[in-house]
């Protein structure tokens, strides 16, 4: 009977920690006191880069659901290859298409500054992505802080991880379920399509060989992307053709009337039980903001590694 009830409670306790293991050990405040002007310092950063360049803010935002998907949200994105390392930077859905880097070292740098040793570039980017969306017009949330960085990163883990273009909304269901996020997240994460742009190579299946598209929108976007590749070719197109550079609810208005530009963006309109989710966002932009708030949170809850895992990366671009 005792052993029985002490097996029972060990049960419990490993029950417990691994929910709290699965639950991020993340908080608001962990800068508080360690480094007040944490947040202050990215955000004038972050303004600076969008308001240099729009475009900016979408690939910061970019950056942070590559660093999550792969191993966590870890900044093992940031390092770069060198002789023995082989990053995540070349995997084939980030070569020659993941941006920003060099802005996250000068914010680093900053950060370094006036905190040294203390702020993670984990934690960098998870604020420099509110912060992208909240300067193109977009919902603010609070952001938990208190991740650490890796000290290795995965090529492999990035290619199997990371959802390419081409999947449907089935592929794309099981590869957010696989980072406990759901269907929900799924769709109010997409919504990061309402700004930034794609290269011509992952949406030209669509536009001439895909239905259900709008049949004008196909035709402009044909005339930037040859149907044949020439070599070399980096044309690119807005993921939201209405409102390219304002963080808002115009890409749900776009799957509704057939103008998704990839294919993994029209498949959550097309017949199934996500409709309803995108007619909603579409229709009420406080429902958009909100989900979409939530699902960053979700998402950057994946897998950090806290307390004395990793590091505090001095340089984000390589292991101390
Ligand atoms: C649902 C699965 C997703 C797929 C299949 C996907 C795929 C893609 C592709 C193919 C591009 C264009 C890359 C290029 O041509 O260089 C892109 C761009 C982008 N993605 Fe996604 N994505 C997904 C989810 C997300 C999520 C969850 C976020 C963020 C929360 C996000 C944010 C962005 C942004 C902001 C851009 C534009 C980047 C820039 O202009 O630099 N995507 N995505
Ligand atoms: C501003 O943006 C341009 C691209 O539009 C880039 O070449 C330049 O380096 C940026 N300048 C700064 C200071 O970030
Ligand atoms: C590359 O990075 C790895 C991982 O931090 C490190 O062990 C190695 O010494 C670095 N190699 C070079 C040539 O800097
Ligand atoms: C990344 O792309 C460049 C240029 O297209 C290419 O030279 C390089 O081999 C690619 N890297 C990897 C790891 O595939
Ligand atoms: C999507 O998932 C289905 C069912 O598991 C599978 O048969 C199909 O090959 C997957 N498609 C892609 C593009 O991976
Ligand atoms: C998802 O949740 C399960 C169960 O709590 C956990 O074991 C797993 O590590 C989590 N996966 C990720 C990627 O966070
Ligand atoms: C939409 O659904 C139809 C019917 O199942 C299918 O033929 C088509 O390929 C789908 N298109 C997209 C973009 O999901
Ligand atoms: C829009 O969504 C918000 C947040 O979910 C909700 O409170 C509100 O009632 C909705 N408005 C309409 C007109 O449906
Ligand atoms: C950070 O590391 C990268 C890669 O090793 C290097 O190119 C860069 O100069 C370093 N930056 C600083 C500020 O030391």
């Amino acid at each position: 009977m005792v052993a029985c009830a002490s097996s029972l409670s060990l049960t419990v306790l490993v029950a417990a920690m691994m929910a709290s293991a699965a639950t991020a050990q993340l908080s608001a405040t962990f800068y508080d006191t360690s480094c007040p002007n944490a947040l202050s310092t990215i955000r004038s950063a972050v303004t600076a880069a969008v308001n240099n360049e729009s475009r900016m803010g979408a690939s910061l935002l970019r950056l942070h659901f590559h660093d999550c998907f792969v191993d966590g949200c870890d900044a093992s994105v940031l390092l770069a290859d060198n002789g023995t390392l082989v990053g995540e930077q070349g995997a084939i859905p980030n070569n020659g298409s993941l941006r920003g880097f060099s802005v996250v070292d000068n914010i680093k740098r900053q950060v370094e500054a006036v905190c040294p040793r203390t702020v993670s570039c984990a934690d960098i980017l998870a604020v420099a992505a509110r912060d992208s969306v909240v300067a193109l017009g977009g919902p603010s949330w609070t952001v938990l802080l208190g991740r650490r960085d890796s000290t290795t990163a995965s090529k492999t883990n990035a290619e199997r991880d990371l959802p390419p273009p081409s999947f449907d909304l089935v592929n794309l269901t099981a590869s957010f379920a696989n980072k406990n996020l759901s269907t929900a997240d799924l769709v109010a994460l997409s919504g990061a399509h309402t700004i930034g742009q794609a290269q011509c190579q992952n949406f030209r299946d669509r536009i001439y060989n895909e239905t259900p598209i709008d049949a004008s929108f196909a035709t402009s976007r044909q005339a930037n992307c040859p149907r044949t590749a020439p070599t070399g070719d980096t044309n690119l197109a807005p993921l939201d053709t209405t409102t390219p550079n304002a963080f808002d609810n115009a890409y749900y208005s776009n799957l509704v009337s057939q103008k998704g530009l990839l294919h993994s963006d029209q498949v959550l309109f097309n017949g199934s039980s996500t409709d309803s989710m995108v007619s909603n966002f579409a229709s009420n932009a406080s429902a958009f903001s909100s989900a979409f708030a939530t699902a960053m949170v979700n998402m950057g809850n994946i897998a950090p590694k806290t307390g004395t895992a990793g590091e505090i990366r001095l340089n984000c671009s390589r292991v101390n």
